[in-house]
């Protein structure tokens, strides 16, 4: 051991050990969505709309509404548990605590603190949230990848989770519709020589042009709480909607383009898609560019709607525990929201 290194820093022996050759792969997955379902049937019985213009324009037939009550860290720490059941690890292993959300707890601290309690974290464990709205988990998925590879972290918690319900004007038939509640999160933690899976690469990116296209203008330091901001609803999403359409399908096809030529991998390498479930029509304009049909695709927004952050780890969840993804298949991660952030990421299970 050199002078530089703590005999009590975890991550030294780690940097020694591995070098920037040490590979990131995700080790455990774990989800929570609310039991409230709420269909577009419910919805049509207070709102302008029906079942057969939001499925046809969507594909989403239902959200899960979190209960009064229950708070973005309950449904992050539910996720979370399941998570490190999977992985075999406790909260005491975790390095790093990244959390990706737009509906925090609180402004203050990050809803990634609370976790680190709740899981029992050491205090040499980082923890802290991300903004990049819907993009947010391929944002987290990014930071673990490069904490893991440099040798400054060993295992990372990487958690997307909304409740998207508290935000929404549920008079605006525009977005209510659209969005629903939940929380999916991932263990990763470095490859060693037994493991197949590997995250092989990850591409980031911003179109700061569109940041009004969907924005909650009240709230922040522009224009703090006040009654008049809560009576004009400006404390609640606002969205152009075709933009924020047109964008996707731009930036989804080019960042998972990215993401491809990085690894080397052509689309038809591909064995799923696990992408952020925005819209139906958004996926197969993608899939169209990619040249990946939505049979390879693992889809929930029928029954989840848009759950922002949290889109992509409860799809991964759900569909390692019903054995759709095998050990050796490649996944393609993408997604874009507000910001417009968007993100891709290409896994070998
Ligand atoms: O997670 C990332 C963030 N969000 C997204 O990715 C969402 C991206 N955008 C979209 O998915 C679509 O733009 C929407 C689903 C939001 C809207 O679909 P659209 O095909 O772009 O519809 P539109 O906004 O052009 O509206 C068409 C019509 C309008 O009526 P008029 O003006 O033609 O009479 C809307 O008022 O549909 C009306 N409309 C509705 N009608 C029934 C809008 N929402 C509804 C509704 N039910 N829920």
């Amino acid at each position: 051991m050199t002078s530089t290194q703590h005999p009590q820093d975890p991550t030294s022996a780690l940097r020694h050990e591995a070098g920037a050759s040490r590979g990131a792969r995700i080790i455990g997955t774990g989800s929570d969505l609310p039991e409230e379902i709420r269909t577009n049937f419910d919805l049509a019985r207070t709102l302008d709309t029906s079942d057969e213009w939001i499925r046809s324009r969507t594909g989403i037939g239902a959200r899960r509404i979190a209960a009064k009550g229950d708070k973005t860290s309950d449904m992050a720490r539910r996720a979370s548990q399941r998570a490190l059941e999977a992985s075999g690890l406790t909260g005491r292993d975790l390095d790093m605590i990244v959390v990706a959300t737009v509906t925090p707890d609180r402004p203050l601290p990050s809803t990634a603190s609370l976790i680190h309690h709740q899981l029992g974290a050491r205090t040499d464990c980082a923890a802290f949230d991300v903004a990049a709205a819907c993009g947010g988990f391929c944002y987290g998925l990014t930071l673990a990848r490069a904490q893991i590879e440099s040798g400054l972290a060993r295992y990372v918690l990487v958690i997307g989770v909304e409740l998207l319900s508290r935000i929404v004007d549920w008079t605006d038939r525009g977005t209510c519709v659209l969005f629903g509640d939940g929380a999916g999160a991932v263990v990763v933690g470095p490859t060693d020589a037994s493991s197949t899976g590997r995250v092989l690469a990850t591409a980031l990116g911003v179109d700061g042009s569109l940041t009004e296209s969907l924005t909650i203008v009240a709230g922040g330091s522009e224009e703090p709480p006040s009654d008049e901001a809560i009576a004009a609803k400006r404390h609640l999403v606002r969205m152009n909607g075709q933009e924020v359409f047109k964008a996707a399908v731009r930036y989804l096809s080019e960042v998972s383009a990215r993401s491809l030529t990085q690894c080397g991998l052509t689309p038809d390498q591909i064995d799923w898609v696990v992408p952020h479930q925005a819209n139906q029509r958004i996926l197969e304009a993608v899939g169209d560019r990619l040249g990946i049909p939505t049979s390879r695709m693992v889809l929930n927004l029928e029954r989840y709607g848009n759950t922002s952050s949290a889109s992509i780890p409860i799809a991964l969840d759900e569909a390692v525990r019903g054995g759709v993804i095998k050990p050796g298949q490649h996944l393609l991660f993408c997604a874009l929201g507000a910001g417009v952030a968007f993100g891709s990421a290409v896994v070998r299970w």
